[in-house]
């Protein structure tokens, strides 16, 4: 017989209702915090502060030291994998992420076919200390980015609006886009494998650019690929659990829970818990959905925002979140008050002591 988790966010990911709800937050880690930009600035370069693992290990605690929640997320980013398979990446301050575009047939073929798992190394040696370094109570998540998403970056070689020329490269040469694809779900299968072996509990794929598929493309790009990834992660490591955020894909949510594709399905800010959930399998476990904009505001907007999905979510399996990640602006003091909400706790929050990272 298999033991039975006890970290919070491990028993709902095993479908089990656990109340309080456990809470995380997506990109808890970063330049909210000052002891992040004080490690930051010492790192150099942002993909320096990746691959260096005492760095990345620190970075990944800090959040949990101060706020103690319930699950730390590997500090990386889902760039890593174009640039283990060769393609120069870099984070350019003040204006995100820069790449060489890869755009042709050619420029594809002169990147790795299979990912060269040792230039990853680094991050499977942070996730190793982290394993040690935690709390009980508090899970180890990995992640990588979805197919197309990482793919958008690729194509396009910064963030774009609406991703329009990774999406005119999808209609236009249809057989490129499934190469690139196909390269992406191998790569990311391998990758969180690894990330499995060497610590994480729980893998996060993040679709970020869901909402800018059109339906002829959704299944094609990001249902279909997500499902591969998951499975083959499934299928190699089988207690390895996975948490799939689409953002932008709600009206498709149904389907990668009837197919069953993820152990949980992590919610944007504009979905309504209230509505979305009766329609979703009794025991199919959640994750959100604050909108971050109303972490920034805090007051009553960020309480009732709170207590709207407290309230939606009572009774089933659900990790406390917000809808996307979490914005430089956002002030600490939101942070705890949001923490010390969700726990029903009107008691101090961040006190530090690593005790205060779960329940007792
Ligand atoms: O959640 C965490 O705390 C773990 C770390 C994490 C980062 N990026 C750190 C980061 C995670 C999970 C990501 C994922 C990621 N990266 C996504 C998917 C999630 C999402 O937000 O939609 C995407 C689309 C990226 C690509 C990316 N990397 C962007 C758009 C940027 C620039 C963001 C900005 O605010 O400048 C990055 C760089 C990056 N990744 C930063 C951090 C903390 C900021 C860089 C810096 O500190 O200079």
């Amino acid at each position: 017989m298999t033991e039975r988790p006890t970290k919070p966010i491990l028993r709902v990911l095993d479908r089990e209702p656990v109340w309080p709800p456990p809470v995380w937050l997506m990109r808890q880690a970063g330049r909210h915090l000052p002891e992040y930009r004080e490690v930051r600035a010492r790192a150099g370069s942002f993909m320096d502060l990746c691959y260096t693992p005492a760095l990345a290990a620190e970075v990944t605690l800090q959040p949990i030291r101060r706020y103690g929640l319930d699950g730390a997320i590997l500090f990386s980013d889902i760039l890593v994998v174009p640039h283990a398979l060769g393609q120069a990446v870099s984070v350019v301050e003040h204006q995100g992420p820069r790449l060489d575009p890869v755009t042709s047939r050619t420029d594809l073929d002169r990147l790795a076919e299979t990912l060269p798992l040792e230039r990853l190394s680094p991050i499977f040696e942070t996730l190793d200390r982290l394993r040690t370094a935690l709390p009980r109570e508090t899970a180890l998540l990995g992640f990588c980015g979805a197919p197309w998403t990482v793919a958008s970056y690729m194509i396009a070689g910064k963030g774009t609006p609406d991703q329009a020329p990774a999406r005119v490269v999808a209609y236009r040469d249809p057989a490129f886009m499934s190469a690139i694809v196909d390269r992406l779900v191998a790569a990311s299968t391998a990758y969180l494998v690894a990330q499995v072996d060497a610590g994480a509990e729980a893998v996060q794929i993040f679709e970020s650019f869901g909402a800018a598929l059109p339906p002829a493309l959704f299944d094609r790009l990001s249902l279909d690929p997500i499902r591969r990834i998951v499975a083959g992660v499934k299928a190699a490591r089988p207690q390895a659990r996975a948490i799939v955020f689409v953002r932008g894909g709600g009206a498709h949510l149904h389907r990668f829970a009837s197919d069953g594709i993820g152990d949980a399905l992590a919610l944007d800010w504009t979905l309504d818990p209230a509505v979305l959930l009766p329609a979703l399998p009794e025991r199919m476990p959640t994750q959100g959905n604050l909108d971050p904009l109303a972490l920034v505001a805090g007051g009553e907007a960020l309480d009732r925002g709170i207590d709207r999905i407290l309230e939606a979510t009572r009774g089933r399996p659900h990790i406390f979140n917000l809808g996307h990640g979490v914005v430089p602006e956002t002030p600490i003091a939101h942070v705890e008050r949001l923490v010390a909400r969700v726990r029903g706790s009107s008691g101090e929050v961040g006190s530090g002591k690593w005790e205060m990272g779960g329940r007792t």
